[in-house]
């Protein structure tokens, strides 16, 4: 399995262009599904989760190619086939985003139940309760979530909100399954992440009548088709938000170029109250660099414009190095500290009490052999890495393949001694 070499210690400077993002090119690629027509998707990021989704749809009778350039064509051939199989599923949760336009299109869906993964349960009853107060009938059979659509329409008002806050992925399987429905929806606690917006856009360009885009209140007017449509897909705000994090972390300046700053306003003031000077230049650039003290921070993770759950490992990294004590409560997924351990053996000084992570700065982190566990846990021992005295090897990389493009290229080419080797050329195991 591919490892990381990384030789800490070196302030990380430069231009650094930031992908397309992962969790709205996910639910976009499914959302294809709907359409009559042939798609062109832009600026899909190179990731080993889109190859699981173009897998999945051309399973569903979709021809789904993704070229060299980030341009991802599709075109549905065949609506017969309506079941994401387990062997693709387990491999990636985010396989449920097909359920809602299975549902909204061909009325049927056989979709595998998704597991849980290292972050915690992760429960789709918040799904099944909005696809059914639209009208579904779903049932739960050998692993399998089976869907009878014909019943979706009729004018319906659905309240998606949850014990954690809205569910993105369940706004999104709402949403596809109610815009070829019949009659007026209103989803009330709708996600408002910039992904959720960004489907929403892309669904609106297919044909697709959807107000209140952005906020919690969001009303769908059904159609009776939705044609293909081009699309280019909003940069990735947490890759962004993790580049910017190794810059301060290495005591560098790094600027990362194509974010869009108004995504990242959590994430850019809590750098800020760390001691990060942040700049914001033309064109969306944003550059970190400068430091005074690095200063103790409180930080909660929330639904959006909340501080984001997907930094929350990578800010965590840069509080271990600190003048003080940081408190981090994980609001979304209580149980998301598994790089708590790893960060441990590096020299980081970190107490748990329930949903809260007491960091108590030290002066710094020691390099050391570590293992990779989910995708936003393994870029924060990356960070560490970066930032620490002497060499880490990170195991288990291919979780960050899932979701980083290439990042040691990217990481290189910002100065840092990072690279991948591969011992043994075992192939990945399914994460
Ligand atoms: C999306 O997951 C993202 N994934 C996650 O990013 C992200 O952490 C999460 O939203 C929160 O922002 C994709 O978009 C593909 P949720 P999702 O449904 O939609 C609970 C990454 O690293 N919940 O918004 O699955 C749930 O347990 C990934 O890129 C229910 O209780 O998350 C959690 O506590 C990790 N019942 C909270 O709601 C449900 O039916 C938010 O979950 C659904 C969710």
């Amino acid at each position: 399995m591919d490892r990381f070499l990384i030789e800490g210690g070196v302030p990380l400077t430069g231009e650094v262009r930031v992908s397309g993002a992962k969790n709205s090119a996910l639910p976009i690629l499914a959302a294809t599904l709907l359409a009559d027509g042939p798609c062109r998707i832009e600026g899909v990021p190179d990731l080993r989760d889109i190859d699981t989704m173009l897998r999945i749809l051309r399973t569903l009778g979709v021809r789904a190619e993704r070229s060299a350039d980030g341009t991802v064509e599709t075109e549905v051939v065949d609506e017969a086939p309506c079941r994401a199989p387990y062997e693709l599923v387990k491999t990636m949760r985010a396989s449920i985003c097909v359920l809602g336009p299975l549902l909204g299109r061909r009325r049927r869906a056989e979709v595998s139940f998704p597991g849980g993964c290292v972050i915690g349960p992760r429960p789709v009853d918040l799904h099944v309760a909005g696809l059914s107060a639209l009208g579904a009938e779903l049932r739960v059979e050998a692993g399998y979530i089976l869907g009878d659509g014909r019943g979706i329409g009729g004018d319906r008002e659905i309240y998606l909100g949850g014990p954690y806050g809205p569910t993105v992925t369940g706004t999104g399987n709402v949403l596809c399954a109610a815009v070829l429905a019949r009659g007026t929806t209103i989803i009330q606690s709708a996600a408002c992440e910039p992904e959720v917006q960004d489907l929403c856009r892309f669904l609106t360009a297919l044909g697709a009548k959807i107000e209140g885009i952005g906020g919690p209140t969001l009303t769908v007017t059904g159609v009776e088709r939705l044609q293909g449509a081009r699309y280019r897909i909003i940069p990735d705000r947490i890759e962004a938000g993790t580049l910017l994090a190794a810059g301060a972390m290495t005591y560098g300046k790094v600027t990362v170029l194509g974010a869009e700053p108004r995504h990242l306003s959590a994430p850019l003031a809590l750098l800020e109250r760390r001691g990060v000077r942040v700049l914001r230049g033309a064109g969306g650039a944003l550059t970190v660099h400068g430091y005074d003290r690095a200063r103790p921070v409180d930080v909660v993770t929330l639904p959006y414009p909340g501080f984001p759950t997907d930094l929350q490992a990578q800010l965590m990294a840069l509080l271990t190095v600190a003048d003080g004590n940081s408190f981090v409560t994980e609001k979304i997924y209580p149980e998301r500290f598994i790089h708590v351990a790893e960060l441990q053996r590096m020299g980081a000084k970190i107490r748990k009490e329930g949903p809260t992570a007491i960091v108590e700065g030290v002066d710094h982190l020691s390099g050391c052999p570590v293992m990779a566990s989910d995708l936003r846990a393994s870029a924060a021992l990356v960070l560490a890495g970066l930032g620490a005295r002497g060499s880490t090897e990170v195991d288990r990389v291919y979780h960050i393949d899932r979701g980083y493009e290439r990042i040691e290229e990217k990481l290189a080419a910002l100065g840092a001694r990072i690279r991948r080797v591969n011992p043994d050329r075992s192939p990945a195991p399914d994460s």
